[in-house]
């Protein structure tokens, strides 16, 4: 399926869409997210991403405060203290090859460089990440999503018994971590947010059920032993990261990539040629605590 063409009715506008994935992602062409005012667009754009988790704009070209202005249209634009932000506007954060562990040992760091969704250690998670390819290498650095509804879906009946009503602790430095995060000022680590999340989560707009997991926050499994909770999260992350449920976007320039945190997963990939940039712009917009 990948790569036919389709079409989503809408008044007054119609929208060019392309489905990426054979189960997620799609992308759109032919827009411009800077002047898009019609309602009847933005909720085809909503709706697109509700049922495809990842939405790809193609061919946007935003300075940082025409960008932020175009998300909030999905939600309220927060700001993250983690990362860098563009001088132009706060709420507009850069995630570039240059990236650096400032505070730590001053070396590289890969922001998302393994399996997670976007702040799980907060009580309340923002809701979508929207990602912005400013400058994108010719080959590699793509980002890899996976699908947990359809991660969900595929438990067998007895796991999905055995996981109901589970809940795990998320942390900002967890100590099953799998890639390092920046560290930051003593005053903020120690007030660095846990949260205890489902481990099912149920969507508040479409209401399916997803996994809802986070490779490099995730601590344990609340009232479970320490060795049988890494044994059923390690086992959970092995299913739901299977190639089945993968999509992988090829960057373009220009591409403006929208993903929900409530269903999906992603990695960033480091594996383009030394020398070569990669520069992201970043806008998260609220979420509400998981139920
Ligand atoms: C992020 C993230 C992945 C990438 O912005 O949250 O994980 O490929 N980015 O840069
Ligand atoms: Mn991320």
């Amino acid at each position: 399926m990948a790569g036919r063409p389709a079409e989503v009715q809408n008044i007054p506008m119609t929208l060019q869409t392309e489905k990426l994935g054979g189960h997620m992602a799609v992308a759109v062409s032919g827009i411009d997210l800077a002047r898009l005012d019609s309602p009847d667009a933005q909720a085809n754009l909503r709706r697109l991403l509700n049922d495809n988790l990842v939405l790809c704009v193609r061919g946007q070209k935003l300075a940082p405060p025409a960008f932020r202005d175009a998300m909030a249209r999905f939600g309220t634009p927060m700001r993250r203290l983690q990362l860098a932000a563009t001088s132009e506007c706060d709420e507009v954060n850069i995630i570039s090859s240059e990236d650096r562990d400032v505070l730590g040992d001053g070396k590289k760091l890969v922001n998302g460089a393994s399996w997670h969704t976007d702040d799980s250690f907060m009580r309340e998670p923002c809701s979508l990440t929207m990602l912005y390819g400013v400058i994108v290498p010719p080959i590699g650095g793509d980002t890899q999503f996976v699908n947990m509804y359809a991660a969900y879906e595929a438990l067998s009946p007895e796991m999905k018994m055995r996981i109901d009503g589970l809940k795990v602790i998320h942390k900002y430095q967890s100590s099953r971590q799998t890639n390092r995060v920046s560290k930051r000022p003593e005053g903020e680590m120690k007030a660095m947010p846990e949260a205890t999340h489902p481990l099912v989560r149920t969507h508040p707009e479409t209401g399916r059920k997803a996994l809802y997991l986070n490779a490099n926050r995730m601590e344990q499994i609340v009232g479970m032993d320490r060795a049988e909770s890494d044994r059923l999260l390690d086992e959970l992350i092995a299913h739901a990261i299977k190639p089945e449920f993968q999509y992988r976007h090829k960057w373009r320039q220009g591409d403006v990539v929208i993903w929900d945190n409530r269903c999906t997963m992603h990695k960033a990939n480091a594996d383009y040629a030394e020398g070569e940039r990669r520069l992201m712009h970043r806008v998260i917009v609220a979420g509400t605590e998981p139920v």
